[in-house]
């Protein structure tokens, strides 16, 4: 899927369009502004989209343990699913500090595919010009345990 987002205007992946993808991204370069950070100083946010429209955004939370930091996706996850929602059509996540796109880490990628069907686009870059477009499945392509779920 990664090459048909080239015309503009069109549907991404999973229904959702590019300008929908833009305001998420944005959503998620604004929500930067609160990572927690003290540790690494490499801020993440991330913005969701859940299926019934509305935007739950995320950042890293560090920990002087550093195993307890939470990614910025992940954080987005567990709001969105605190406020009783749960099934999510797209993410967007933004890493300023980096020069390239960071996708989500192993951990968020498998956390991610509890909630999100596997065409559903995942986005990330540092600013919007770099943005790569992927999916869930572009990411995590064979979905671990999924035979436990439901
Ligand atoms: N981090 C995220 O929040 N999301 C990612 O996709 C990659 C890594 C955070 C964890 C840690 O706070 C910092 O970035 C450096 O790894």
């Amino acid at each position: 899927m990664e090459n048909s987002i080239q015309s503009r205007n069109s549907v991404v992946s999973g229904g959702i369009t590019k300008e929908t993808l833009k305001e998420l991204f944005e959503k998620a370069e604004k929500a930067v502004e609160n990572a927690y950070v003290p540790y690494s100083h490499f801020r993440v946010g991330a913005a969701l989209l859940t299926a019934d429209g509305e935007i739950f955004t995320g950042v890293n939370v560090e920990n002087r343990s550093f195993g307890a930091t939470n990614c910025a996706e992940r954080t987005a996850v567990f709001s969105a699913v605190a406020a009783g929602k749960k099934e999510f059509t797209a993410l967007a996540v933004c890493a300023p500090d980096a020069g390239y796109p960071v996708p989500p880490c192993g951990i968020c990628r498998q956390v991610i595919s509890e909630f999100m069907e596997k065409d559903s686009p995942v986005i990330f870059g540092p600013v919007w010009e770099k943005v790569v477009f992927s999916s869930v499945s572009g990411l995590y392509p064979e979905d671990s345990l999924h035979e436990l779920a439901r």
